[in-house]
């Protein structure tokens, strides 16, 4: 079943019933002011972090789902209704919510009033629009109350939730005209407030919560809106919110519009106040009067869509599948700004309040992401990079607002350090800049200990060779890419953290999977050393490198495919004599990757096993059999119920790695099915299974042996985005940007005719052609450029400023 289509023409994704299996949301904002949007209005907004800057409250799992958002109630002589349904939940004469990128809008009518919503967030702008146009389509006239809705929070997200002694006598606002400020905490350490304005006199108000709904309703039938007026209250502590009352009359035929703007200030110390207890409201004004006029919206409007026709017109393919365009051209490429955004902080899965950016996460974000925009991409880098420490290791995570290593969320995460030398490498691949390995970039963002760029990468690369095991594995540490495969916690204390806790000091837990990911990018590390002609650190480098391959296939082959791991004990896990986990799909995707035992078929083995063991109907699981106890020696892995999470889920940000495991073999039939089971458009029709939006990724889909097989959560903050994105495009469409140009490699299905891709790369337009006359899966026979055979795959870095057309045949 289906709650609404694809309209990709706009660009757009059209829900037609509010009732959607789960709330189905979108982002608004892309650079410092966010805000999260649900199909029926709920949602919220923060400045640059969820955690310590937000802006309105929201309850997470509360009862119903997605209650609290931004909210308007139009009151029709009897009739009060929501142009987003929620909260009133009147039955409409007809819904619409179309999410688009960076912008939501409602279209809805009841009893002959039609009400539109834009909202959006101006590009460079610390603000939320809403622009409202209500429209009396009927042939009376009607007189229409209309209230606005929104909760402040009290800006740090965790203390608001959980400080209510302090909290319940702190709020405090302010009105003038038609704005209401929100000041609380700005007469002492705060140099930051909030408003909610509309561009249109207001006939009253309310910001006080329980005056205007009544301490005993819900959002859904406030006292105010039940009364049909307001209370003109000033909040004093307790919960402070910010309604609008406007009284409209309304010709049959006619329209009025109103620009509701929710807004974030920051003063300078000594201008914070106009007079004793008065906010300075300078900055507001000014903000307020940027876009008081519906032209002026517009315009803005307009401005950030050709923003992103500009950012999405840099890949865009055509394959003869919409489902397939849609996911590459639009809303993968889309997502991948989303988590570039937000890493795994604020979703309707992620509380904004748990996890800032992650070291690991935010790496792999920027491989989705760095073609849009390279400069945010390179400030990011180091943004990481600085999080780190000089033995390579580095805090698991940081907060966006300080940018500092969060230290509550641990470290020693093994994996960590290796996914910077992906970044950096895929940064520069993409734009050729080498400069910044020279950049001088701090060690613990202590200045002082800055060095270049490049010695991050070193760093990273021998902190795997310092941490080597038994068997000459890489240690695992407190866990690897999978959180949950904790070997050296060791908890019986269920209020302990699996992610913090290390009750052994263990020198002999080891990773496969490190060991893969170290020989994928300890090659790329010996690649860059040579390209920048650092040959001796390169020679040094692939001796390592060599011992790594070695040691995988003395200690690492478990005779059908690769193991996972060995644990605290020296035991193997995801081996043919485990009991549960015999195996695992990650050590399979980064030794296949690696191409680690190629000539004496390990490869291909073990993707054999993937297939057999680990594929279902919806996807691949991460293990099997799934854990059925509790194993203290595996850690939080064997929590999780069958089938879920890391314990025998679908996590989808690691099948592209079998993905791409498949096109080292060339196999490009079994690729592109692995891309089509999870990527969320070829879902569409399964929504109500599904639950989870039809147009962006999930985290995970419940795996064969769970009670709900297909059944998916934790929508949107997963690098399953970039993962994804760089798997069709990069190794099935097979257009991967190098040092010295794209190399054209394509692995698709046997049955497809070619396609097509437009590649901006270094300033040149690339217009692609692929064809496959004979019906195969990998193989280029001729390359043209401009009408010229060239000797190679590897399309050289064209003239700057134009296109050039590529036709690539294969065979
Ligand atoms: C989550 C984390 C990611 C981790 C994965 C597997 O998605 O954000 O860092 O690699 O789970 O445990
Ligand atoms: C939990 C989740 C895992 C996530 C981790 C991050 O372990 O299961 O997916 O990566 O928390 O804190």
């Amino acid at each position: 079943m289906k709650y609404g289509h694809f309209d990709d023409t706009n660009r757009e994704y059209v829900i037609t019933n509010p009732k959607t299996p789960y709330p189905w949301i979108n982002y608004l904002g892309n650079e410092d002011f966010f805000s999260l949007t649900s199909n029926t209005g709920g949602g919220y907004t923060f400045y640059k972090d969820a955690k310590f800057r937000r802006l309105t409250r929201y309850r997470y799992n509360n009862v119903p789902v997605d209650n609290g958002g931004k909210y308007f109630y139009i009151k029709d002589g009897d009739t009060t209704w929501s142009p987003g349904w929620k909260p009133v939940k009147t039955e409409l004469d007809s819904y619409e919510c179309r999410h688009g990128m960076s912008y939501t809008k409602f279209k809805s009518s009841k009893n002959g009033v039609e009400a539109q919503i834009l909202q959006f967030i101006p590009l460079g702008f610390w603000g939320e629009i809403q622009k409202v146009s209500l429209k009396n389509s009927s042939s009376k006239p009607k007189k229409l109350k209309l209230f606005s809705f929104i909760e402040w929070c009290l800006w740090n997200a965790e203390d608001d939730m959980t400080n209510f002694q302090r909290n319940f006598s702190t709020g405090e606002v302010e009105i003038e005209d038609s704005t209401i400020y929100h000041k609380t905490e700005f007469k002492e350490r705060r140099n930051h407030y909030a408003f909610y304005a509309v561009n249109a006199p207001i006939d009253g108000y309310d910001t006080d919560r329980e005056s205007f709904l009544g301490l005993y309703n819900d959002f859904d039938s406030p006292d105010v809106v039940n009364e049909g007026a307001p209370k003109n209250t000033i909040a004093h502590g307790w919960s402070p919110i910010a309604s609008h009352y406007i009284e409209i009359e309304l010709k049959p035929g006619e329209q009025r519009d109103f620009i509701f703007m929710l807004g974030y200030v920051e003063v300078e110390k000594d201008d914070k106040w106009e007079r004793k207890g008065i906010i300075n409201k300078k900055p507001a004004k000014a903000m307020i009067s940027k876009f008081d006029t519906v032209e002026k919206v517009d315009a803005a409007y307009e401005a950030l869509r050709e923003y992103w026709d500009r950012l999405l017109g840099k890949i865009n393919i055509d394959s003869g599948d919409d489902r397939l365009d849609r996911m590459v051209n639009i809303w993968n490429q889309y997502q991948c700004m989303v988590t570039f955004n937000m890493s795994r902080s604020a979703s309707f899965f992620e509380s904004g309040i748990g996890r800032g950016m992650g070291f690991r996460d935010s790496n792999q974000d920027l491989i989705g992401f760095v073609h849009q925009i390279p400069e945010r991409a390179r400030e990011r880098i180091f943004d990481i990079a600085s999080t780190q420490f000089e033995d390579g290791s580095c805090y698991h995570q940081y907060q966006p607002l300080t940018k500092k290593g969060n230290s509550a969320v641990g470290g020693d995460f093994n994996d960590d350090p290796l996914w910077l030398i992906l970044s950096t490498t895929e940064y520069i691949k993409e734009t050729g800049d080498f400069s910044l390995l020279d950049e001088m970039v701090p060690f613990d963002n202590d200045a002082s200990r800055a060095k270049p760029h490049f010695e991050h990468l070193k760093a990273s690369f021998y902190h795997v060779v310092n941490n080597l095991g038994p068997h000459g594995l890489p240690l695992i540490g407190r866990a690897d890419w999978n959180d949950c495969l904790n070997l050296n916690c060791f908890s019986d204390d269920p209020n302990e953290s699996f992610q913090t806790t290390g009750n052994k000091k263990g020198k002999t837990a080891e990773s496969l999977m490190i060991a893969g990911l170290f020989v994928v990018y300890g090659k790329e590390y010996v690649k860059l050393c040579k390209r920048i002609g650092n040959g001796k650190e390169a020679q040094e480098a692939e001796k390592h490198v060599n011992n790594m391959i070695e040691a995988v296939k003395a200690h690492g082959w478990d005779g059908d495919w690769y193991l996972r791991a060995y644990d605290f004990f020296g035991n193997k896990i995801g081996s043919d004599e485990n009991e549960e986990g015999k195996i695992f799909i990650e050590s399979q995707g980064w030794c296949t990757m690696a191409e680690i035992g190629m000539d004496e078929g390990m490869v291909e083995k073990s993707l054999n096993a993937v297939k057999k063991h680990l594929d279902c109907e919806y996807g691949i699981v991460l293990n099997s059999p799934a854990f059925t106890k509790y194993h203290i020696e595996y850690g939080e892995i064997s929590t999780y119920p069958a089938g879920y999470k890391e314990n025998g889920g679908i996590f989808c940000h690691n099948n592209p790695w079998i993905m791409i495991g498949e096109t080292v073999l060339g196999r490009g039939d079994q690729a592109y099915e692995y891309y089509t089971k999870i990527a969320p458009s070829f879902l569409e029709d399964i929504s109500e299974l599904h639950k989870v939006e039809p147009y962006v990724y999930c985290q995970m889909i419940a795996g064969k042996e769970a009670f709900k097989p297909g059944e998916a959560k934790n929508s949107w903050l997963s690098g399953t985005a970039s993962w994804n994105f760089f798997a069709i495009t990069q190794y099935i469409l097979g257009v991967k940007t190098d040092y010295d140009g794209l190399v054209i490699d394509p692995c698709i299905p046997s049955k497809w005719n070619g396609f097509k891709m437009k590649r901006e790369f270094r300033g040149a337009v690339y217009d692609i052609e692929v064809q496959n006359p004979d019906h195969v899966s990998k193989g280029v026979k001729t390359v043209l450029v401009n009408g010229s055979a060239i000797e190679s795959n590897v399309v050289p870095i064209l003239e700057k400023g134009k296109a050039h057309s590529v036709t690539v045949i294969m065979g």
